[in-house]
């Protein structure tokens, strides 16, 4: 399938009023229909604290598969509302600039006010910005190639890939543990799944867990921290979720594995497994007896 190019990324609305793309590539919107805009808001920017963290004189960002900028940009805007001076290092891992590039020729990032706007059109064309406030660069390629680059330790990572199934590379247990050596000490990792494959990977990467709100979509997100403090807890249900077949995660030994490899290798995993099938976890928790 052709990469997404800018004829193919239009803007569709969503529940909130913001506007996303939907991915002719991956067969996905790049965010819930329910809200792009609450989504950045609500499953990255508030469960990583960053209202709070900006208190302090500096920053440091990670935000995996940028795409249109959404959540970087509302994450300037949270940490700038707070404390104009603190000086934001924003690394943004991305495929393709040409959705960057389409969001900007849109205007869909005029929704957050200047100086947010102007920077990223300059992210989004010239891979790099440099100014009093914030330092950022763009790296494109491959997130499982170019995360090896940096060499970072970032208060906050925005783990955004397409789902699971449509897009497993970045979800696996070697991806998410170089993913994890580069969160600092207190800072936080933020992801709108609450797949159980994809908490099995960040947990055997060290990673403490917690539920984010279900806001705007179906189901709650995932929070994690080196520190388990303080830590929104994950349900009876979400925890024994984690001891279900769905909780074999997604491996990828080189780095270097198609979707469909990646796929086979769970599956044929999963298949071999004596953990309980996720279809009886499932119709345990829908039943009326479940308090669910
Ligand atoms: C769900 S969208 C991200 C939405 C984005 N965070 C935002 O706020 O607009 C997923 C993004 O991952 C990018 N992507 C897909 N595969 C990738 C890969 N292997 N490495 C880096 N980025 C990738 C896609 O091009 C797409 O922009």
């Amino acid at each position: 399938m052709a990469p997404d190019s800018l004829p193919t990324l239009q803007p569709q609305p969503t529940g909130d009023g913001s506007y996303t793309f939907v991915s002719t590539t991956f067969g996905e919107a790049f965010h819930s229909h329910y809200g792009a805009r609450q989504e950045a808001e609500h499953k990255f920017v508030i469960p990583t604290a960053l209202a709070t963290a900006a208190q302090r004189p500096q920053l440091c960002l990670l935000d995996i598969c940028y795409g249109l900028g959404y959540n970087s940009a509302a994450a300037l805007h949270a940490i700038w509302a707070v404390n104009p001076q603190c000086h934001v290092t924003l690394y943004g891992l991305e495929l393709n600039a040409a959705v960057p590039q389409a969001a900007i020729a849109h205007g869909l990032l005029n929704q957050w006010p200047d100086p947010i706007p102007t920077a990223l059109a300059h992210l989004a064309q010239q891979q790099a910005v440099e100014r009093d406030r914030l330092q950022a660069k763009l790296c494109l390629g491959d997130a499982r190639q170019q995360i090896q680059t940096l060499a970072i330790q970032a208060d906050a990572i925005f783990l955004d890939p397409f789902s699971p199934p449509r897009c497993p590379q970045l979800w696996t247990v070697e991806f998410l543990a170089l993913v994890a050596r580069r969160l600092a000490p207190t800072g936080s990792l933020a992801t709108y799944s609450c797949s159980a494959a994809v908490r099995r990977a960040l947990s055997l990467a060290g990673l403490a867990l917690g539920s984010t709100p279900a806001v705007g979509r179906r189901s709650p997100g995932t929070i994690a921290r080196w520190q388990p403090q303080d830590l929104p807890p994950l349900s009876p249900q979400e925890q024994e979720h984690l001891h279900t077949r769905a909780s074999i995660p997604y491996r990828d030994p080189n780095l270097t594995d198609t979707t469909a490899a990646i796929l086979a290798r769970r599956a044929q995993e999963q298949a071999a497994s004596s953990l309980e099938p996720t279809s009886r976890w499932k119709a345990r928790w829908q039943s009326p007896h479940s308090g669910v």
